[in-house]
């Protein structure tokens, strides 16, 4: 195959590590939302280094299990928290937080009604959004390629519009003409004021 070919579309949940790597810095405070099978927070645990923190998110316990293994010998850098995303300014103060993501959907292989779903992710956003610092990054994947994820996607393009006239940046990156809507990535950077 040309390799080419496996770069595009690109896939998001590679990508959004490749984007973010750079901007994370030792010692940050960060949030895995979705943590799953736990790429992400393993991700997240090494761009922080041994003085930062990683808070994830899932509300399966076979999730944070997983994400515990994966995570390893870091793990001492992770507190897992069992409950949903929505309650992520409970756990952070108010713009404290360099980066927050967010891998949507269900997890791979698992029960697919475990899914996220659109209230409770704006709801999550709006959270979310409260932790970030002015500058922090906010990282989203969407997969609008079944009809609960399609709504899901909708309401989260939504709000990233509504940030998006507060000042935000925001970028979208995704597949086009594929024969089901691509998954894409939207990242976001919070005004500096909001
Ligand atoms: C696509 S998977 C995440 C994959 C993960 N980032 C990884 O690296 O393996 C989505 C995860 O979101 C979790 N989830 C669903 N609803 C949630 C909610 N309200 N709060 C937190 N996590 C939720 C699911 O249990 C699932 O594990």
């Amino acid at each position: 195959m040309n390799p080419a070919e496996s770069m595009v579309p690109p896939r998001p949940t590679a990508l959004v590590q490749e984007i973010l790597r750079p901007l994370i810095r030792v010692a940050d405070l960060v949030i895995d939302a979705t943590a799953g099978n736990g790429h992400d927070t393993l991700f997240l645990a090494e761009c922080v280094g041994e003085t930062g923190r990683v808070l994830a998110f899932d509300v399966q316990q076979a999730a944070l299990e997983s994400a515990a293994l994966r995570v390893g010998p870091l793990v001492s850098r992770v507190e897992f928290f069992l409950e949903s995303h929505v309650a992520i300014a409970t756990r952070a103060a108010p713009a404290s937080v360099a980066v927050v993501m967010f891998n949507l959907g269900y997890l791979p292989g698992e029960d697919h009604d475990l899914t996220t779903e659109a209230t409770e992710t704006v709801a999550a956003l709006n959270a979310a959004a409260a932790v970030l610092k002015g500058g922090g990054v906010l990282s989203i994947i969407c997969y609008p390629g079944h009809p609960a994820g399609a709504l899901e996607a909708a309401a989260v393009e939504a709000w990233v519009a509504m940030r998006t006239a507060e000042g935000w940046r925001a970028a979208r990156y995704g597949g086009i003409g594929t024969r089901r809507p691509a998954p894409f990535l939207l990242l976001l950077v919070k005004a500096a004021t909001a």
